[in-house]
């Protein structure tokens, strides 16, 4: 009786349960529109596991498969304007690197997900984020930095 409630409600059945992908301090890079935005593609991450964990119907995943899309690409696009502007050497390669996920995101729809495995689906983007985000994001940081306008030149 409790579990059916649950699933017309579409409620988790145990709202306690952990997120897929827990946002931990070392994530953070130290530049605040950045750190935001990974934690808000961490959030649609985890908003597209909970909607599937919990069995939601396509008409909740569809527009959560769009979040994570769209942004996904907002993320990326400010990422880049900033690689762009302080003339990053590595923007080639980091910008394929994006293009390979912005691919990979354009095959996934609401049907093409269950076609597959979709929790295979699910640990591919969360290892995808966090090596990008603790490994490849990172690489660029010191440039960035060093490269910053400084308050006292304006
Ligand atoms: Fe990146
Ligand atoms: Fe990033």
């Amino acid at each position: 009786m409790l579990a059916e409630t649950s699933a017309v409600a579409g409620l988790p059945a145990n709202p306690s349960q952990p997120l897929y992908i827990v946002w931990k301090p070392e994530y953070n890079l130290g530049a605040p529109i950045l750190d935001e935005q990974h934690r808000g593609v961490v959030s649609t991450i985890n908003s597209l596991h909970h909607a599937m964990s919990h069995d939601t119907g396509k008409s909740v995943l569809r527009p959560i498969i769009g979040m994570v899309k769209d942004y996904t690409d907002i993320h990326f696009r400010v990422e880049e304007a900033f690689l762009a502007e302080f003339r990053y050497p590595g923007y080639g390669p980091h910008q394929e690197l994006h293009n390979e996920l912005r691919q990979e995101l354009d095959k996934v729809g609401h049907d093409s997900l269950w076609h597959g495995d979709p929790y295979e689906f699910m640990q591919f983007l969360r290892t995808w984020w966090l090596t990008h985000i603790c490994v490849q994001d990172r690489l660029y940081l010191g440039h960035l930095l060093a490269a910053r306008p400084q308050a006292s030149s304006r």
